[in-house]
C-alpha cells in the first residue's frame, strides 16, 4: 500500500515537469478524478483491517492533499508562462504612428433633402417614399398625360415591358396617396427619378426630386405661392426673390415654373454675360401648379369639394444653385475632394 503511494508520488512529480496546462489537467483527472488512482486508494481503505487502515489512511490523505497543491501550483505557473509568452509575441509598438480613419460626411444632395424635410416637418407635412419601378398607369395615365406626350416615348423613359417603367418623376406618388387617403393631405415625397438622357453638363440619367402635395377645402394659388416662397427662402436665405412663370404640366392647371433670382449675377446689369441665367436674371428651379380636377377625380377625390396644389422640387438643381455648382455629374463621381467641401 505504502509502496503504491510512493510510486504515485513519483509519477506525479515526473508528470508535472514542464507540463502544459492540458497535461496538468489530464494528470488531475488521472489521479484525483472520480475514477482516479488516488481516489481508488482512498476508496479501498475500507477493506483494510483497522490497524493498517489508520496508517495507510493518513498517508493516502496526505498524498491527496499534496497532489492537489502540486497540481494547482503547476497550473498557475503554466498559465503565467503562457501569458508571458503571448505578451512577448503580441507586443505592440506604441511608438508607431497610428492609422488615421477618414471621417465621412453627408452627401450634399442628402444635406439638401435633410434641409427640405426639416422645413416640411415644421409645416406639418408627412414624408413618404414610393416605388422606383412604377406602373405606366401611375406615372402617366392617372396624371392626365395623353398617349402622344413626348415623355412617354420609349427613348425618354426606361421601360420594363409594356406596363412598368422606372419612374421619370415623383408625381405618381400624388396618385398613390390620393388613392388611399382622403383630404386633408399634406405630404412630401423624396426620391430618385430616372430619365433616358445622355449624360452632359445639365443632364444625368438619375436625379433627385421631392414631390409635394396639398389637398384640402379652399386651397388656392395664393397658398401655393406662399409655400413656394417659403421653400426658396429656407434654402437660399430670407429676401431671395422668386417668380412664378406660366408653364404646362398635364396634371396641373394652371401650371408654373418657379424661378429664383440668378445666384451668379443676381439679375443686375453685368459687364460680362452670365452663363447660368443666360442674362435673364432668373434661374428655373422647379415646377408646380394646382392639381388638375381630372387627376383628383381619377384618384377618387371630388374636385367640387376639394382643391390643392403640387410641386416637384429638383433637388440637384437646388443644391447646384445653393453652392454655384455648374456640373451635376460631380454628385455621382464620388470625388472626395469635391464632397469634402460641404
Ligand atoms: N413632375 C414634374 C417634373 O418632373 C414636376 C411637377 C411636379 C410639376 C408637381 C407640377 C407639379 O417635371
Amino acid at each position: 500500500m505504502l509502496e503504491k503511494l510512493t510510486q504515485l508520488r513519483e509519477e506525479i512529480k515526473k508528470a508535472l515537469e514542464n507540463a502544459t496546462p492540458e497535461a496538468i489537467e489530464a494528470l488531475r483527472v488521472k489521479m484525483l478524478g472520480k475514477k482516479g488512482e488516488i481516489t481508488a486508494v482512498l476508496k479501498g481503505l475500507g477493506k483494510l483491517d483497522a490497524e493498517t487502515r489508520k496508517a495507510a489512511g493518513a498517508a493516502a490523505n496526505e498524498l491527496r492533499d499534496w497532489a492537489q497543491t502540486q497540481i494547482e501550483q503547476a497550473k498557475s505557473a503554466a498559465g503565467a508562462d503562457q501569458l508571458e509568452q503571448s505578451l512577448a509575441n503580441e507586443h505592440i509598438d506604441i511608438t508607431l504612428p497610428g492609422k488615421r480613419r477618414g471621417v465621412g460626411r453627408v452627401h450634399p444632395i442628402t444635406q439638401m433633402y435633410d434641409k427640405l424635410e426639416q422645413l416640411f416637418l415644421s409645416l406639418g407635412f408627412d414624408i413618404v417614399e414610393g416605388p422606383h419601378v412604377e406602373t405606366v398607369y401611375h406615372n402617366f395615365d392617372a396624371l392626365n398625360t395623353p398617349p402622344h406626350h413626348p415623355s412617354r416615348d420609349r427613348t425618354d423613359t426606361f421601360y420594363f415591358g409594356e406596363d412598368f417603367l422606372l419612374r421619370c418623376h415623383t408625381s405618381p406618388m400624388q396618385v398613390r396617396i390620393m388613392e388611399t387617403q382622403q383630404p386633408p393631405i399634406r405630404v412630401v415625397v423624396p426620391g430618385k427619378v430616372y430619365r433616358n438622357d445622355e449624360i452632359d453638363a445639365t443632364h444625368t440619367p438619375v436625379f433627385h426630386q421631392m414631390e409635394g402635395l396639398v389637398i384640402d377645402k379652399n386651397v388656392n394659388m395664393g397658398d401655393l405661392r406662399g409655400i413656394m416662397e417659403l421653400i426658396a427662402q429656407h434654402v437660399f436665405g430670407n429676401g431671395v426673390a422668386i417668380r412664378l412663370r406660366p408653364s404646362f404640366f398635364p396634371f396641373t392647371e394652371p401650371s408654373a415654373e418657379v424661378d429664383v433670382a440668378c445666384y451668379i449675377c443676381n439679375g443686375k446689369t453685368k459687364t460680362e454675360p452670365c452663363r447660368v441665367c443666360k442674362d435673364s436674371g432668373w434661374v428655373e428651379l422647379w415646377g408646380c401648379g394646382m392639381v388638375h380636377p381630372e387627376v383628383l377625380r381619377k384618384s377618387g377625390i371630388d374636385p367640387d369639394v376639394y382643391s390643392g396644389y403640387a410641386f416637384g422640387l429638383g433637388v440637384d438643381r437646388l443644391t447646384s444653385a445653393l453652392y454655384s455648382i455648374t456640373d451635376p455629374r460631380l454628385y455621382f463621381e464620388n470625388d472626395v475632394q469635391f464632397l469634402r467641401q460641404f
